[in-house]
């Protein structure tokens, strides 16, 4: 794209990683993974908010299967950028999951102990499957051993802000997935509530 119509990067990011453009290429091609491994049949998607909302809506507009929606809200970072603690549910599952196809879907794949959590949680409830879905995945900075069965980008160990992915509530709105600048990791300044 010429310069003059690339859209200026927000001020607070050092780096783009991913353009909106870059993220709804891979977005369609993770669906026809998806479908492959599923074929026509029906599955329930579970999205963990709010990180993984852009995702889920927009990969779930890629995939004709007769599909069903329901959320997990898992304790945040709070206004750090590392994983501190263990991570808690703060709102679990309203549907009846029992002898269903699970599909979970986060937006990051980090130290692995949210993914552990929420995948143990279903299991205990007996579905017919469960399959993991993550749009980006920090290889170097698991803890715990898991994988996700369907991974969308794999990124180095930096703290990544945009399309549902936050800095203390702050970004989840940027189109484009990229890196926030150190300088700006703190939430010095700003205003509350
Ligand atoms: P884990 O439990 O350490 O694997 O962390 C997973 C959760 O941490 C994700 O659902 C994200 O909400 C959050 N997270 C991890 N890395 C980042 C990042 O680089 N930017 C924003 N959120 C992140
Ligand atoms: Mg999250």
């Amino acid at each position: 794209m010429p310069n003059a119509m690339r859209p200026a990067m927000h001020p607070d990011l050092a780096e783009v990683l991913f353009s909106g453009e870059q993220i709804q290429r891979r977005v369609r091609s993770l669906a026809g993974e998806i479908k492959a491994a599923y074929g026509d049949g029906e599955f329930t998607i579970v999205s963990l908010i709010n990180g993984a909302v852009m995702f889920t809506a927009d990969l779930m507009r890629e995939i004709d299967n007769p599909v069903r929606l329901d959320c997990i809200r898992v304790s945040s970072y709070g206004h750090q950028t590392k994983s501190i603690g263990t991570p808690q549910i703060v709102h679990s599952l309203t549907l009846d999951i029992r002898q269903r196809h699970v599909l979970l879907i986060d937006d990051i794949l980090d130290t692995g102990k949210t993914l552990q959590l929420v995948s143990r949680l279903i299991q205990d409830l007996s579905p017919a499957s469960l399959r993991t879905c993550v749009l980006l995945d920090k290889k170097g900075r698991r803890e715990v051993p898991i994988e996700a069965n369907f991974v969308g980008f794999e990124i180095p160990d930096k703290f990544v802000i945009g399309y549902g992915l936050d800095f203390a509530e702050r970004y989840r709105n940027l189109p484009c997935i990229g890196v926030l600048r150190p300088d700006r990791q703190t939430t010095a300044g700003w205003v509350s509530g």
